[in-house]
């Protein structure tokens, strides 16, 4: 029997490809712009980031790769058996370099974020009142354009950060990225999932 796997086609690809390779594990070649490839007895779905979680958890893939911070955000009821170690970044809330942005709770914070739940649940649990502006990336424009007093957004290497004039203020989360299965494969295909599972272990 065949497992299907989501994957996503953005910053986690390099890393993923890589660990099949090192898993022995095979993986389709980077030149197909092809979004459902069978290679084998595995089947993946190359899907955006934020969507890796929704398709293991309806269970149209049986297992899939997935940041932290996706999971996070997307709080999907899947197993998350492993970390791959790779991919780590930061959740944190940026704001203009030397502004003199402190939330009291006197007003509310306007934050911009593709991780609205994430951005609320923080801010929220400072016991600060706060405004979510949901955007679909490039977030580190919106407080030097006006439209949020600071951003919450994953931090790499900090070069965005740095290169639009905004500084780190606090953390919210570590992200790398992890193995995620449907929890019905995980016992219905409990032989195929433990293979995979434990080619990716010894890989990591
Ligand atoms: C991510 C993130 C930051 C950047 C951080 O963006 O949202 O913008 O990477 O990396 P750095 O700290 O190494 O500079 P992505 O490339 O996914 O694009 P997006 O902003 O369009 O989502």
């Amino acid at each position: 029997m065949s497992l299907t796997v989501a994957l996503s086609k953005g910053k986690l690809l390099a890393g993923t490809q890589e660990l099949f390779g090192r898993a022995g594990l095979p993986f389709p070649d980077g030149e197909s712009r092809r979004l459902v490839v069978s290679l084998g007895e595995l089947r993946f779905l190359f899907v955006k980031d934020m969507d890796v979680p929704t398709y293991v958890e309806y269970g149209v893939a049986d297992c899939g790769i997935a940041g932290r911070d996706v999971l996070l955000e997307a709080e999907s009821d899947v197993f998350e058996p492993l970390d791959l170690g790779f991919g780590r970044c930061r959740l944190v809330v940026a704001r203009p370099a030397g502004a003199h942005f402190a939330p009291d709770g006197s007003s509310t914070v306007r934050v911009a974020t593709k991780y609205p739940k994430v951005a609320a649940g923080h801010f929220l649990g400072r016991g600060l009142s706060v405004e979510v502006v949901r955007l679909a990336g490039s977030v580190e424009i919106a407080p030097g354009l006006g439209l949020a007093d600071c951003i919450v957004d994953v931090v790499e290497t900090g070069r965005t950060l740095r290169e639009n004039d905004l500084e780190e203020v606090e953390d919210v989360a570590e992200s790398s990225a992890r193995l995620v299965v449907n929890r019905a494969s995980f016992h219905a295909q409990r032989t195929e999932l433990s293979s995979l599972v434990e080619a990716l272990r010894r890989a990591v």
